[in-house]
């Protein structure tokens, strides 16, 4: 059912309209235990959602909303393997990725488990024979060096996780080469010595063009020192179209397949986690499966008033479709989390970012949310002043750990207490008595006081979730990720549309081929900017 349509979406927006004078400090007076009621605890994971601009009544009737729009019977549809991808005819199975061994998982009549875990231990297996020095350059070096071609999917996972688990020991060097821009590729080539590099091109198709170009130059460099022979011992491939990797050249015994019932940004928990197993060992790569594997089977079986991937996809739906706060900022404490934001905006925005419903009608509501974001505290120093004292409200998630990542505690204790601080800061504001008492006191004249007293008023009230782990372990990384697919699928399940496709990339991609024509043919029959554009190019 149309998401406006369902039952309680009007009651929402009600709710919304009595909302101008919900005030988060008066609702944390009137209930003590505000926090204690608004929080959980899943899988090492400390989910505090006390800073929401809701109130029982609020969070209620969410959970109508998800109930009517049948959220369960979605859940169990994307589990079982209903086609729930319904434009590209395929069902959604990353989870079953993530599945420990001996678990059954059926899938059209076939336990794919199997398959599963066959791939999964051919990848343990090759990581290992070069971890031992079995598998070697052409010339005889160990390995040393790893590099993921590939882009989106096929990148941003991997690359992400790589730098989040940097507190373990790593085997190789890994690099993530995904730009066509050819500086990315030539940069980190110029690093790399040919005789200890292996490359890995990852792509779920084998004809994204950006992975290609980059495939073919490394494949140039690499023969270009090495000779036509080396191919075969220095690349690997991971995609669904095993044909195209082999006739890519690829050994076939190195090509390390999935399938189609994993969609591209969901990718990372199969064969498109390669890099990480050579770098990091199986075990480790299997703590991140187990920890998305908690997480699957708390979001599975917990009701929804104690479903964290649930309930944070409610807030976000009070947020853009009631509220219309158009963007959400995700600010790790945590400098291993860098590239979390950017690999969430795929998830997320590619996702979510629809613009007719799974009835092929425009919507007339607003669908996924702006992501953004940079870890803290950097990001404090840029811009936070926005989400303080700007004009729009940012609904903002922390992430943090209460375990450092480094052995500087210290360090540790100043990035907690600033991240605890900036969710209190955002909730509590500063009101223009308290900044004017605090200039009097600072010796301030009138004058001046009275001049600055409206540039240093915070208005507060401004939300934030709290997502609080007792470790940054592969576990909880593991956990962290499927809390956000999750809750990603809940918000595109509640707005009707369909969140497995990506449609919407398509067209620029088309369009690039023809451009890349018109440049080679001087061909000026575009619009007058378009063909100005290219004449200028071209010269
Ligand atoms: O351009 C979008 C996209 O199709 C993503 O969904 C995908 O992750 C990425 O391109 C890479 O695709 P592939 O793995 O097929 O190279």
């Amino acid at each position: 059912m149309s998401f406006r349509k369902l039952p309680t979406h009007d009651k929402l927006k009600n709710l919304a309209d009595k909302q101008q004078g919900f005030s988060l400090l008066e609702a944390f007076t009137q209930d003590p235990d505000r926090a204690v009621k608004m929080s959980l605890e899943v899988e090492g994971l400390f989910f505090d959602y006390s800073k929401n601009l809701i109130d029982k009544t609020v969070m209620n009737h969410l959970f109508d909303l998800a109930n009517e729009a049948g959220l369960s019977k979605g859940i169990e549809d994307m589990f079982s393997g209903e086609h729930i991808n319904v434009t590209e005819d395929r069902a959604v199975l990353h989870t079953a990725l993530r599945s420990p061994k001996g678990k059954a998982w059926s899938y059209n009549g076939e336990d794919i488990s199997k398959k599963i875990h066959k791939v999964k231990d051919s990848m343990g297996a090759f990581a290992k024979r070069i971890h031992d020095g079995e598998i070697k350059g052409v010339t005889g070096k160990a390995l040393t060096d790893v590099v993921n071609i590939g882009i989106g999917g096929s990148d941003l996972g991997p690359a992400m996780v790589y730098e989040a688990l940097a507190e373990n020991k790593r085997y190789l060097k890994a690099h993530y080469v995904s730009n066509v821009d050819g500086f990315h590729l030539e940069q980190t080539l110029k690093e790399l010595n040919p005789e200890t590099t292996m490359f890995i091109i990852v792509s779920k198709t084998f004809t994204t063009q950006e992975t290609m170009a980059n495939a073919e130059e490394a494949k140039n460099w690499l023969v270009q020192a090495l000779g036509k022979e080396a191919v075969s011992d220095h690349f690997s491939a991971v995609s669904t179209n095993l044909e195209a990797a082999s006739s890519f050249g690829i050994d076939t015994t190195r090509v390390f397949g999935f399938w189609n019932w994993v969609g591209g940004r969901y990718s990372l928990w199969g064969a498109v986690g390669l890099s990480l197993v050579i770098v990091y060992g199986i075990s480790v790569f299997e703590e991140l499966l187990e920890g998305a594997f908690a997480m699957d089977e708390h979001f599975r079986s917990a009701p929804f008033e104690k479903n964290v991937p649930v309930i944070s996809a409610l807030l976000g739906i009070w947020y853009n479709n009631f509220l219309d706060f158009e963007s959400y900022a995700v600010l790790p404490y945590a400098q291993s989390l860098g590239r979390f934001p950017a690999y969430l905006q795929q998830a997320d925005m590619e996702s979510n970012g629809k613009g007719v419903d799974k009835q092929g009608q425009k919507v007339d509501y607003e669908t996924g949310p702006i992501v953004w974001g940079e870890p803290g505290t950097n990001g404090q120093h840029a811009f936070y002043q926005l989400i303080h004292q700007g004009t729009k409200i940012i609904p903002v998630d922390f992430i943090t750990s209460v375990k450092p990542m480094s052995t500087y505690e210290d360090h540790h204790k100043k990035l907690v207490a600033n991240c605890i601080a900036q969710a209190e800061a955002l909730m509590k504001g500063k009101t223009a008595e308290e900044a004017e008492k605090e200039m009097v006191k600072q010796g301030m004249t009138l004058e001046a006081v009275k001049q600055l007293l409206p540039f240093k008023v915070f208005n507060g009230n401004r939300p934030s979730n709290f997502f609080l782990f007792d470790q940054m372990s592969p576990k909880n990384i593991g956990a962290l990720i499927s809390m956000y697919e999750h809750k990603i699928f809940c918000q595109g399940w509640i707005w009707n549309v369909f969140s497995y496709d990506q449609w919407g990339v398509e067209l620029g991609k088309q369009l690039a081929k023809e451009v890349l024509i018109s440049m080679e043919k001087g061909d000026l029959s575009h619009d007058s900017s378009t063909s100005g554009l290219i004449r200028r190019v071209v010269g």
